[in-house]
C-alpha cells in the first residue's frame, strides 16, 4: 500500500473506526437501532462541538455584520404554511406493495429492455455510482433468462418520476425483482408532525422544524428592533432539524435528525444580489478549506433554473467527493424576499426595514448559506483518514485540523513507574487542560500511545522524560503528520496550541 493511501472500502472502515473509538454510534443500538438516527460518542461530540464553534467564531464573532440567535424547534404551524413547507416540502415516493419497501422516485431508475428495436421488458436499479452499468447488466440477464434472440440496445435510464402511467405496472420492484407491485409516485411531505398540548386534533398539530432558517425570518423584526443592526446584515443559527427522509442513507450523510448551521444575509432589494451570492460562495469554500477539507475534493454545482427549490432565484451547492460519490455539502441560495413577504402576508405583521436613503419601507432580500454539521463531519472524516507505515507497522491516522481534533495534545510521562515523571506530566496535563482539551496516558510503550492518539487525530503528543526533570524542563513534542520530534518548553507549547487551534 502506498504511503498515505485510504482503503478501497473507506466507508466501512470509517464506520468501524467511529464505533470502536467512540465517535459515532447507531441511535438506540440496544434495541436494534433506528434507521436515520445517530448518537455522537465522547469523541464525536467533541468534534461536532469544534465544528460548531469554528463556524460560530468565524461567522458571528469575527464579523461585525452578523448576529446569532437560537429559536425553538417547534414553531407556530402557520410558519410552515407561510414558508411553503406544508404544501411543497415533499419528495416523490414509490411504494412496493409486496415488500412494503419505500423508494424515492427520483432515486429509483428503470430502463426498457430493447431487442432488435422492440421493447421486450423492463429492468430497474437503485441510484448508485454506476446506475447505467447495473441496468445494462440487468438487461443482459433478462434477455438471457427469457432466451430472447437478437441485438440488445444500450439501456437508456430514466427515474420513476419520468415513467409513463402505462409503464409503471411493467417495471420490476428492486425488492422482489418482479413487475406489478410498484405504485405511481406520490408526493410525501417530509415534515415530522406532532401535537402541542393535550388535544390530538388538527388544531393542535405542529411540526418539528425541517430547517432552522424560518426561525431567522420569524424573528427578523425582533432582531432589527433590538440588535442595532444595519443593512446588509446577517442572522445566524445552529440547531437541530428533522426530516422524515424516505431513504436515509450513507451513514450520517442523509439522516432524519441532523444539525444545521444556517445564516440569512439580508440585503437591500436594489443591491447586487448576484455579487453578494458569489461572495458568500467564495467565503464558504474558503472556510471549508480552512478547517482542513482539501480543495481537490470540492466542486460547485449550479441548480438548473427549472429545478430550483420553490423559494430560490439561484442556488449553487458546494459539493464534496465522498466515497459514495460527489454529493451536496453546502447549499448557497438566493431566496429573494420570498420568506419575509410570505410571513408578512400570513401574519399580517409588516416585515419591513426603513430605508433612510429613500425614506421608504422596503422588504429586504436574502442570501442564505445553509450547511449540515453532520455532513461536514463526514467529509472531514473521509478526507482525514489515512493509512501509512511507521517503523515497519501499519498506522491508522486521522489527519484532523487542530481546530477540529477532539484532543489537541496527548501528555505522557516516559515511564509510569517513575513518580517524578508522572508528577510533572500530570502538572502539565492539568495546566494545558484549562485552555485546551488534552489526553493523559501513561499505559504501554510510547510508540503504542502515539498510535492511539494518531487514530483519533490528536495533532501533537508531549512526553515528559528525564531531560525534563534533570536538565532544562523541556519536553519532547511529536507531530502527528510529519512525525518530527523536537524539544519544547511549557510556554512554547501553550503558545503553539493557542495559535493553531484558534
Ligand atoms: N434552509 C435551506 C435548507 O435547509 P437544504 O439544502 O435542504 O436547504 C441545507 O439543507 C443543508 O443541510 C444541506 O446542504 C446539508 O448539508 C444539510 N442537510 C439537509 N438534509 C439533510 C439530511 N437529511 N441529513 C443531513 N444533513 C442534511
Amino acid at each position: 500500500m502506498p504511503a498515505n493511501a485510504a482503503p478501497e472500502n473507506l466507508m466501512e472502515t470509517l464506520v468501524s473506526l467511529c464505533k470502536r473509538r467512540g465517535i459515532i454510534f447507531p441511535s438506540s443500538e440496544i434495541y436494534g437501532g433506528l434507521n436515520g438516527f445517530f448518537d455522537y460518542g465522547p469523541l464525536g461530540s467533541e468534534m461536532k462541538r469544534n465544528i460548531r464553534n469554528a463556524w460560530w467564531q468565524d461567522m458571528v464573532h469575527r464579523r461585525d455584520d452578523i448576529v446569532g440567535i437560537e429559536t425553538s424547534i417547534i414553531m407556530h404551524p402557520k410558519v410552515w404554511e407561510a414558508s411553503g413547507h406544508v404544501a411543497g416540502f415533499t419528495d416523490p415516493l414509490v411504494d412496493c406493495k409486496v415488500s412494503k419497501q419505500r423508494y424515492r422516485a427520483d432515486q429509483l431508475f428503470f430502463a426498457p429492455v430493447v431487442v432488435d428495436g422492440k421493447t421486450v421488458g423492463y429492468v430497474s436499479a437503485l441510484e448508485s455510482e454506476n446506475t447505467t452499468g447495473e441496468l445494462q447488466t440487468a438487461a443482459e440477464a433478462f434477455k438471457r433468462k427469457k432466451a430472447i434472440q437478437g441485438a440488445l440496445e444500450p439501456v437508456k435510464p430514466r427515474d420513476m418520476t419520468e415513467a409513463a402511467p402505462e409503464e409503471i405496472a411493467l417495471i420490476p420492484s428492486p425488492a422482489t425483482g418482479e413487475p406489478g407491485s410498484l405504485t405511481p409516485p406520490r408526493a410525501f411531505n417530509m415534515m415530522f408532525e406532532t401535537y402541542v398540548g393535550a388535544l390530538r386534533d388538527d388544531s393542535a398539530k405542529s411540526y418539528l422544524r425541517p430547517e432552522t432558517a424560518q426561525g431567522m425570518f420569524a424573528d427578523f423584526r425582533n432582531v432589527v428592533d433590538t440588535g442595532r443592526v444595519k443593512l446588509p446584515f446577517g442572522i445566524a443559527q445552529i440547531g437541530k432539524s428533522f426530516r422524515n427522509e424516505i431513504t436515509p442513507r450513507n451513514y450520517i450523510f442523509r439522516s432524519r435528525e441532523f444539525e444545521q448551521m444556517e445564516m440569512e444575509y439580508f440585503i437591500h432589494p436594489d443591491a447586487d444580489w448576484l455579487a453578494c451570492h458569489e461572495e458568500w460562495l467564495t467565503w464558504c469554500q474558503e472556510w471549508l478549506k480552512s478547517i482542513g477539507l482539501p480543495e481537490s475534493h470540492l466542486s460547485l454545482y449550479e441548480h438548473a433554473k427549472e429545478k430550483l427549490a420553490f423559494y430560490s432565484r439561484r442556488t449553487v451547492d458546494i459539493m464534496f467527493k465522498y466515497p459514495f460519490g460527489v454529493q451536496e455539502l453546502w447549499g448557497i441560495a438566493a431566496r429573494s424576499d420570498y420568506d419575509l413577504q410570505q410571513h408578512q402576508k400570513f401574519s399580517g405583521v409588516p416585515q419591513t426595514w426603513f430605508d433612510e436613503a429613500s425614506k421608504t419601507k422596503i422588504v429586504p432580500h436574502v442570501i442564505e448559506p445553509a450547511v449540515g454539521v453532520d455532513r461536514i463531519l463526514l467529509a472531514i472524516l473521509c478526507a482525514a483518514y489515512h493509512e501509512d507505515e511507521v517503523e515497519g507497522e501499519k498506522r491508522v491516522v486521522l489527519k484532523l485540523h487542530p481546530r477540529i481534533a477532539p484532543y489537541k495534545v496527548g501528555v505522557f510521562p516516559l515511564l509510569k513507574n517513575k513518580p517524578e515523571l508522572v508528577k510533572r506530566a500530570q502538572e502539565l496535563y492539568r495546566k494545558v487542560k484549562r485552555r485546551h482539551n488534552a489526553f493523559y496516558d501513561e499505559s504501554g510503550a510510547i510508540g503504542r500511545r502515539y498510535r492511539r492518539q494518531d487514530e483519533i487525530g490528536t495533532p501533537w503528543c508531549v512526553t515528559v522524560d528525564f531531560e525534563t526533570i534533570e536538565k532544562d524542563g523541556t519536553f519532547t513534542l511529536r507531530d502527528r503528520d510529519t512525525l518530527e520530534q523536537k524539544r519544547i518548553n511549557e510556554t512554547e507549547l501553550l503558545a503553539l496550541l493557542d495559535e493553531k487551534t484558534a
